[in-house]
């Protein structure tokens, strides 16, 4: 049986819609074995789908239809802990987690670049799956259906504080939302942040993010669907965030500060809380530079 460990991860940063991304040190774990029947169960008692329709299974079938090979069934053990629905990747993860299993099982028959293309067409669009697999901060285009992409590692004194409300919002209803056209000036606000970003983080120019997570393409729309997103944001400026920004397609709002900020999770608990909001978690992560791994298990 082989273990593959795959991080959560946080898409869009502010401005990059469907081409920023990056990894964080969260972690969803799939074991994966031959089986002539599918057996799929959770490690750790959440519900999951049992059948082929499960996402990892159907993932691992889709690999293994692309080599020509019928699959009959897999035995799939998952351990999840990276928030389903919440702006964190957990689809990703279990199509990634899906693709390199069954990759691994076949003799890893597909290079890392193919994977990043199959995974991008599975989920629609390349900026969670990419960083998935490789960590780091990438850039992630989709053209004609080949991804271009880069990873960059990602180190230096920055801490990621996902801030996690108690409902969830699927990414096809936060995608509903969104306009079908913007302006040639809302256009120009968002590449010039977007591109300000990644060499932003990159050079510890962190001074910078706060103007380079803000959009017009996504977060204006989306942020009518996180009651008291806007009170939150403000908070975590107000308590020295570099950015804030909604992760992914939300609703998890994602502050990034400095590693010395020894108040932050304290203040804004407390914050959380005198607003009745007792049941959104926090997370403090740092970026996760390596991606999928995979070893060996009994
Ligand atoms: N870029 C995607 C979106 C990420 O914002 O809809 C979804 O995880």
């Amino acid at each position: 049986m082989i273990r593959v460990k795959i991080p959560a991860t946080s898409a869009n940063l502010g401005a990059g819609f469907d081409c920023l991304g990056l990894a964080v040190d969260l972690y969803n774990y799939v074991d994966m074995d031959f089986c002539d029947h599918v057996v799929i169960s959770s490690s750790d008692n959440t519900p999951v789908p049992t059948g082929k329709n499960n996402l990892i299974y159907s993932s691992a079938e889709h690999l293994f239809e692309l080599c020509g090979k019928k699959l009959d069934g897999l035995k799939i053990i998952q351990q999840n802990n990276i928030p389903m629905t919440r702006g964190l990747g957990s689809s990703s993860a279990c199509i990634i987690g899906g693709l390199v299993g069954a990759n691994t099982l076949l003799g890893n028959q597909f290079s890392k670049d193919e994977l990043v293309n199959i995974a991008s067409e599975i989920e629609g669009h390349p900026d969670n799956t990419t960083p998935a697999l490789h960590g780091g901060i990438v850039t992630a285009v989709l053209d004609d259906s080949k991804v271009f992409w880069v990873k960059q590692e990602v180190k230096n004194r920055l801490k990621l504080i996902a801030i996690i409300p108690d409902f969830q919002l699927s990414t096809v209803e936060a995608r509903k939302c969104l306009p079908n056209q913007v302006s040639h000036m809302d256009a120009r606000y968002n590449l010039s942040r977007a591109a300000l970003f990644s060499a932003s983080l990159l050079q510890g120019k962190f001074e910078n993010i706060k103007v380079a997570v803000n959009d017009k393409l996504h977060q204006p729309y989306r942020m009518g669907l996180i009651k008291n997103g806007k009170e939150v944001f403000q908070k975590a400026y107000g308590l020295d965030a570099y950015g804030v920004y909604i992760s992914g397609a939300g609703p998890t709002i994602m502050a990034m500060i400095d590693d010395d900020n020894t108040i932050f999770v304290n203040e804004m608990r407390a914050y959380l809380n005198s607003l009745g909001l007792t049941g959104w978690e926090m997370k403090e992560l740092a970026i996760d530079n390596i991606g999928t791994t995979v070893e060996n298990v009994k």
